[in-house]
């Protein structure tokens, strides 16, 4: 997590770094600060809070100067206060550093600079870099770097700028994400690519085990043994729809580009799948964290159901990385919003390094997790700024759909293919349901404002829809800070049945005809016990009708579809909710949007 901005060559830098911080905040929002050269010294503010916590702080210092390196903080070691806050000052002042990633063997390090009489201001892990970098200058801070990378263990993205160096940024990589862009005579560093898109139209970037400096108008780049390599630049694509325009918070805005995002992505999907994936495959793994992991969860569902010959598995990536899947006749399938999660990206090495066979599907290109897979489906929703992912989670969600039934096509029987073709026919209809779905807003903030003072939620489904009921479940967690579990709703009698008392809120997810029987009885249990219940559902039935206090209607699409439109309501309910309970919806606390750390 957490933002890393750098700017040499401009005119302000500092104001050019807390306009690039200001964006990255959704990285991590502990606290940030801005470290800038002038007149020979490296002077820094830095605040605990948001980004907007620094304006203030900023004017009354009247920092300037060119380089300046910022740093929008998720603490890992340490807890987010101002001394915590990075940048981190050498003990002579020389260096200035932002690190992004977690640095394993940071006490043996700290002691072995306190035994050389060096002094610490923190906690964090973060801060014996820049005390080692002092440690080992001798006259060129590019070996300096060097030598100190060479002894770190664990992650890191970093940019640090010396007093020796007038017009340079230095910066080294290893497992987590930077990205450099010129133009016109400013260099940038920036975490993220995003980031810097708004000012570059080319950027590079960096690969693991790489270091160097930015100049105005030049990148030099070597491996950690200081060996040249040559920076490649790839286009960047102009995302311009970053402003939050008359909504109050980007989830909400988010929710409301569900279709177009769908309708891109599956144009995204059908233009470059690259069908020969499937040659040689017996078995599908997904992988993923959070609502990535859902969206695998119901590609593994439905493999299951449409391609029964094929081995099908969803793992959580932080799981996986210990487990042994064979590689011969696997496809990795590695899901994931940002491209930089760690858990998922430690996967995707893990596999590369055995000779599996990786298809990614990601929303941000360039991302590590793209440059890293073979193939790639781009899920194209465009950027996604609040932590809570709902239109990534629909897109990843429409082109898992379309590569299972592509797989049902080249791994079924041919009697099965008249149902696959009118499934896909439908699939390329659904963002018009999905506008419909989107219109049950004034229902769900009605109920969300009744339910707002619910000490806790339980979301029910079976089979597909026990998937939504995790991913409705999580983003209820995740924004509101209810506390709330999903259940296949069968399992719900063997033991948490026990927490359903008068009152309790249930949201049951009913939209499989052949379950629907099922979800009654299930209904009939928790309703007995006093539960008050949400149904979101497309049928009109009288049991359904006479067990719900509410019914949350919903179009009705094919059963292999419905996931992409039930978990609509979910995602309202959990805005909503959020609003009602006066939550930073757009960044839940202890969050951040891209989790670089594992
Ligand atoms: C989603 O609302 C969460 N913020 C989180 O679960 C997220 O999906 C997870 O961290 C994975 O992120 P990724 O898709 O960028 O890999
Ligand atoms: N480990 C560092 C800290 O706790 C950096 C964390 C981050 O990547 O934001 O400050």
């Amino acid at each position: 997590m957490c933002g890393i901005f750098g700017c040499v060559g401009s005119s302000d830098c500092v104001g050019e770094v807390f306009n690039g911080l200001s964006f990255l905040e959704y990285r991590g929002y502990d606290s940030s600060g801005i470290a800038a050269l002038s007149s020979d010294s490296i002077h820094l503010v830095k605040k605990k809070g948001r980004v907007a916590a620094l304006r203030s702080a900023l004017f009354s210092s009247s920092l300037s100067g060119s380089p300046s390196i910022g740093h929008t903080r998720w603490a890992t070691h340490g807890a987010p206060d101002d001394s915590n806050a990075h940048p981190f000052l050498s003990d002579d002042s020389s260096f200035a550093l932002v690190h992004n990633g977690v640095i394993e063997n940071y006490l043996e390090l700290k002691k072995f600079l306190s035994s050389y009489g060096f002094s610490f201001s923190s906690e964090t892990d973060s801060e014996v870099i820049v005390n080692l970098i002092q440690y080992f200058y001798n006259g060129d801070t590019l070996l300096a770097l060097s030598e100190t990378v060479k002894r770190l263990k664990g992650s890191f993205a970093l940019a640090v700028i010396s007093s020796y160096d007038k017009d340079k940024i230095f910066f080294a990589k290893k497992d987590n994400p930077l990205v450099l862009g010129l133009n016109n005579g400013v260099g940038y560093v920036c975490s993220d690519y995003p980031g810097l898109s708004s000012r570059v139209d080319k950027c590079v970037a960096l690969d693991d085990g790489t270091l160097g400096f930015i100049s105005p108008y030049d990148i030099a780049l070597f491996d950690f043994s200081l060996s040249p390599l040559q920076p490649v630049f790839t286009h960047v694509i102009k995302d311009d729809n970053l402003s939050i325009g008359h909504y109050e918070h980007f989830m909400r805005k988010e929710i409301d580009e569900i279709p177009e995002a769908v309708s891109r992505a599956l144009n995204s999907y059908y233009m470059s799948f690259p069908a020969s994936v499937f040659d040689g495959i017996n078995r599908i793994v997904f992988i993923g964290c959070g609502t990535a992991l859902h969206a695998g969860l119901v590609a593994k569902r439905l493999l299951r159901e449409l391609s029964p010959s094929l081995d099908c598995y969803a793992e959580s990536s932080g799981e996986f990385v210990f487990s042994d899947f064979p590689v011969n006749g696997t496809l990795f399938v590695p899901v994931s919003q940002s491209g930089e999660t760690a858990d998922t990206l430690s996967a995707v090495k893990k596999i590369k390094s055995s000779g599996g066979k990786i298809l990614a599907v990601c929303n941000v290109p360039s991302s590590s997790i793209v440059r890293e897979s073979d193939n790639v489906i781009l899920t194209s929703a465009g950027t996604e700024i609040a932590v809570a992912s709902t239109k990534a989670y629909n897109c990843q969600l429409a082109v898992l759909t379309a590569f299972c039934l592509d797989a049902a096509k080249y791994f079924s029987s041919d009697e099965n293919i008249p149902f696959i073709d009118s499934a896909l026919c439908e699939l390329l209809a659904i963002p018009s349901k999905l506008k419909v779905v989107i219109s049950c807003e004034n229902l769900v903030s009605l109920l969300a404002e009744k339910y707002s003072s619910a000490q806790s939620v339980f979301y029910l489904g079976r089979g597909l829809d026990f998937c939504v009921a995790c991913e409705g479940s999580l983003k209820l967690k995740e924004i509101s800070y209810v506390h709330s579990e999903a259940y296949p709703a069968g399992e719900l009698k063997h033991g948490t049945l026990a927490l359903i008392e008068n009152g309790v809120l249930v949201i049951a997810v009913i939209t499989q005809r052949l379950l629907l029987d099922k979800m009654i009885t299930c209904l009939a249990e928790v309703k007995s016990r006093g539960a008050k219940i949400i149904a979101v559902s497309p049928f009109s039935d009288d049991k359904l009708s006479a067990l719900s206090d509410h019914i949350v209607a919903i179009p009705a699409v094919c059963d292999i579809l419905t996931p992409i439109v039930s978990v609509v309501p979910t995602q309202l309910f959990a805005y909503f909710s959020a609003l009602y309970r006066g939550c930073d919806i757009d960044k839940p606390r202890n969050l951040a949007k891209s989790v670089t750390v594992e």
